[in-house]
């Protein structure tokens, strides 16, 4: 891997928590409770190659069509998470910061994100961002309606939710679509899908996927 060619925004749809669990004859939210330890795992390894902001697809903005009570476990989680770990945040030596609606989350979880927000604030380098009750039309139709035409793309972006372009997009569990995360932000990202369960994703299945990356070419439309 070339550490002078990582990708500076890296998206993961973090998919196949409930599959990972019913290979191993647990509920589906263990499997939840996996993703998520993972979650802050995957993070840390991102933060010492040197990937500058992770972005990842905790809850969507279509999440809310699953059963109630699989709604409250995952919401559940960063909850204990803080709760357990607080002291955890104010060492963390990374930002994190959530993406996404924020008008339908429970008041408890909104505290909490807010929490964390403000414990990791003044760090400076890597960000985590995680996206929750995030939807890329939701977060476009908000940004246009915010604006008067005649509108640029700069203005547009200045009104997005999440301003960096995506470099390397991956997505786990074998599906091959974006489900309505990061479309205009993926414009140019580069692709990379691994059959291979969120919570069982590592460092090993990341540096793949950077390999991967640093294989391709980009071209934005031009010629090489
Ligand atoms: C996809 O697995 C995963 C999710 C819908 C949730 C991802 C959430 C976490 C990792 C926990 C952190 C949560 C918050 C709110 C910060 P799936 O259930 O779609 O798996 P399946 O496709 O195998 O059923």
């Amino acid at each position: 891997m070339n550490f002078k060619h990582i990708p500076a925004h890296v998206a993961i749809i973090m998919d196949g928590n409930g599959r990972w669990a019913k290979k191993r004859g647990q509920p589906r939210s263990y499997g939840h409770y996996r993703g998520g330890r993972n979650l802050f795992k995957v993070a840390t390894i991102a933060n010492e190659l040197g990937i500058k902001k992770l972005s990842l697809f905790a809850f969507s903005t279509e999440n809310w069509k699953r059963p109630q009570a699989e709604i409250d476990y995952l919401f559940q989680i960063p909850i204990e998470f803080y709760e357990k770990q607080k002291d955890k945040f104010k060492t963390m030596g990374y930002q994190i910061v959530f993406s996404g609606r924020r008008d339908r989350l429970p008041k408890k979880l909104l505290d909490v994100m807010v929490e964390i927000e403000k414990t990791t604030s003044s760090f400076r380098g890597f960000v985590l961002n995680i996206c929750v009750d995030y939807g890329s039309y939701d977060e476009l139709i908000t940004a246009f309606n915010q604006l008067t035409p005649p509108i640029t793309i700069a203005d547009l972006e200045n009104h997005l939710m999440i301003k960096e372009p995506v470099d390397l997009l991956i997505r786990t569990s074998g599906e091959q679509r974006l489900s309505n995360f990061l479309l205009w932000q993926a414009s140019y990202a580069e692709f990379y899908f691994t059959k291979i369960h969120w919570p069982s994703f590592g460092k090993r299945q990341l540096k793949m996927a950077i390999r991967s990356y640093q294989k391709r070419q980009r071209r934005y439309g031009g010629l090489a």
